[in-house]
């Protein structure tokens, strides 16, 4: 349905898990994990997908965390997929574990994938991750292509980490069918704690490569780039130099069952323990509560979302 702005808004990321096997230095803080007790269960969950489709949302994407560690997930994506009016199902992983579900979810329905892979070297990974390891993510990529997924890598871009690597990335396109994403840090959680170098805006893939002509089309909030002759594209996304709130088509359901109308506010509705009519109302007041657009981000200060990313998925 249509928000207060005329945005048609038909897009729902549900996070299945706070729980995470990776502990990404910009994403997760260090020190305890919240328990995952209070997750809501896959019926709660399709209850409120289906409630969702009933109000035009077409398409939805589980995150996390990271969402191949809640036990199920192949189960929930069938069900997800199976509902009327659902015409897109995406789902965002770390790929640790995606060599061993590929199959599973191209089975279950889900029609594409994005990858977050921020450095193609395994020390700079290990180091990013606190302790992860690159290859599986590569065995994982592999996979996904292999059983015919359709793949997307997010590669948050960050000044003295992965700068270096951007015309890398960009040549996995040359003859790949990768979308590669570079996605500007924003300070949200730990991303607003890297220091002031870490940010750098998407321009500089711009500056350093080019060779990248614009294409025609945008794809959500993805300006869509490529270079001559390559398989692949390149998208850039540009949530602090641009804000693209005027076409933010999403809402956003945490793991403890809260829609949050809009990531850089700490606004969340309730959606626990409602059935029927009364779940439609409260999704349509969170619709209803879409601000305009965000607020400005202010030097060296966390966003007012209130999460860190690992409790929202992104
Ligand atoms: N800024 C931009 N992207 C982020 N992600 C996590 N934290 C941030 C941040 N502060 C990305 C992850 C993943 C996606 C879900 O969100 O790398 O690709
Ligand atoms: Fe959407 Fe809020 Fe992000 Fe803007 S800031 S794009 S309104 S979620």
């Amino acid at each position: 349905m249509q928000d207060l702005y005329g945005r048609e808004i038909d897009y729902l990321r549900i996070s299945v898990t706070d729980r995470c096997n990776l502990a990404c230095r910009y994403c997760m803080p260090t020190g305890q994990q919240e328990p995952a007790e209070d997750v809501l269960s896959f019926t709660e969950i399709v209850k409120i997908a289906e409630a969702a489709a009933a109000l035009r949302v077409r398409k939805l994407r589980i995150t996390g965390g990271e969402p191949l560690v809640r036990e199920g997930i192949c189960t929930l994506c069938a069900h997800l997929r199976q509902i009327p009016g659902i015409e897109e199902l995406a789902l965002t992983t770390n790929g640790q574990l995606l060599e061993r579900y590929a199959a599973e979810l191209k089975k279950a329905g889900v029609d594409r994938l994005n990858i977050s892979l921020d450095t193609l070297h395994a020390d700079r990974y290990r180091e990013m991750t606190r302790g992860g390891q690159l290859a599986p993510v590569l065995r994982g990529i592999q996979a996904a292509q292999a059983v015919g997924f359709p793949v997307k890598l997010n590669v948050v871009l960050m000044g003295g980490f992965n700068e270096d690597e951007i015309e890398d990335f960009v040549q996995l396109t040359r003859e790949q069918p990768l979308e590669v994403r570079f996605i500007e840090l924003m300070p949200v959680g730990p991303g607003a704690e890297l220091g002031a170098n870490a940010y750098l805006p998407c321009e500089e893939v711009l500056r350093r490569v080019p060779e990248l002509e614009r294409m025609g089309q945008t794809e959500g909030v993805a300006r869509l780039y490529r270079l001559p002759e390559s398989v692949g594209r390149v998208g850039l996304i540009s949530p602090v130099s641009c804000d693209f709130c005027c076409d933010c088509n999403r809402l956003r359901l945490t793991a403890q069952g809260t829609l949050k109308p809009c990531l850089h506010s700490d606004k969340e509705i309730s959606l626990r323990g409602i059935a029927g009519e009364a779940l439609q109302r409260k999704l349509r007041d969170a619709i209803g509560e879409k601000p305009d657009r965000r607020p400005e981000f202010q030097p060296g200060q966390a966003s007012a979302g209130g999460r860190p990313m690992y409790r929202i998925g992104g």
